[in-house]
């Protein structure tokens, strides 16, 4: 039985017919999981749809973006900001991020993903170089300024409650396969980065 397996009296895991192989070979490139992390405002969102137009439009790969603020109006309608919502919402994220990457999906998300340990349980689900992190480090003071939603503002007064960063904890990757100076370069030599890497590690 492998690590995928399920057995229990009533539930059995149906091994499918149609197998990941037969999927990269139909799709000519292998699926992974791209997981954008950083604080609110970062750039995580905006780099994760570049990467996946460029992957998509000029090395035709199949490819979906899983979007913290889509996400939470739909599958994690029902999650908040506490510690165990996150937990929740990470680890819903990392099921269907799993599932995305078994229909041979390049599959990239854009989540907070505040802790540590939420992030590398998804890394434990798959296979090695199956996850890769890329931890988009723009500094909370930019990400304050930029305040792009106006969160920061409504956390500094109180009417947002357990803002990550600012009332709530950012734990960064200690090693990420990819650190991406979202604060600094254009979005397209962000976009330029993570692609160097896919095609450097044989990825695409
Ligand atoms: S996570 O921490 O659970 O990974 P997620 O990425 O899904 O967060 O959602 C973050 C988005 O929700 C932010 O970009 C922001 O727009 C919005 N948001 C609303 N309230 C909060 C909060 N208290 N902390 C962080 N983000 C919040």
């Amino acid at each position: 039985m492998d690590k995928n397996s399920f057995d229990d009296k009533y539930i059995r895991w149906h091994e499918p017919t149609v197998s990941r192989e037969m999927r990269h070979t139909k799709n000519k490139h292998q699926s992974f999981i791209l997981w954008f992390t950083g604080l609110s405002g970062a750039g995580k969102s905006t780099l994760a749809h570049r990467v996946e137009e460029i992957l998509f439009d000029t090395h035709h790969c199949n490819t979906f973006v899983l979007d913290g603020d889509n996400v939470r109006h739909g599958l994690c309608a029902d999650l908040g900001f506490s510690l165990d919502d996150r937990h929740e919402n990470i680890r819903r994220i990392g099921e269907m991020s799993k599932l995305f990457m078994q229909a041979g999906v390049i599959t990239l998300t854009a989540f907070i993903s505040p802790f540590r340990k939420d992030r590398d349980t998804v890394r434990s689900m798959v296979d090695q170089g199956e996850f890769i992190e890329i931890y988009c480090n723009t500094p909370l003071s930019v990400c304050e300024e930029r305040d792009v939603k106006g969160l920061y503002q409504k956390a500094r007064n109180g009417t947002v409650r357990e803002f990550t960063g600012i009332s709530s904890p950012y734990e960064k990757p200690l090693n990420p396969e990819i650190i991406v100076p979202t604060g600094e370069l254009s979005l397209d030599d962000c976009a330029i980065l993570v692609v160097d890497y896919l095609q450097k590690h044989s990825k695409i």
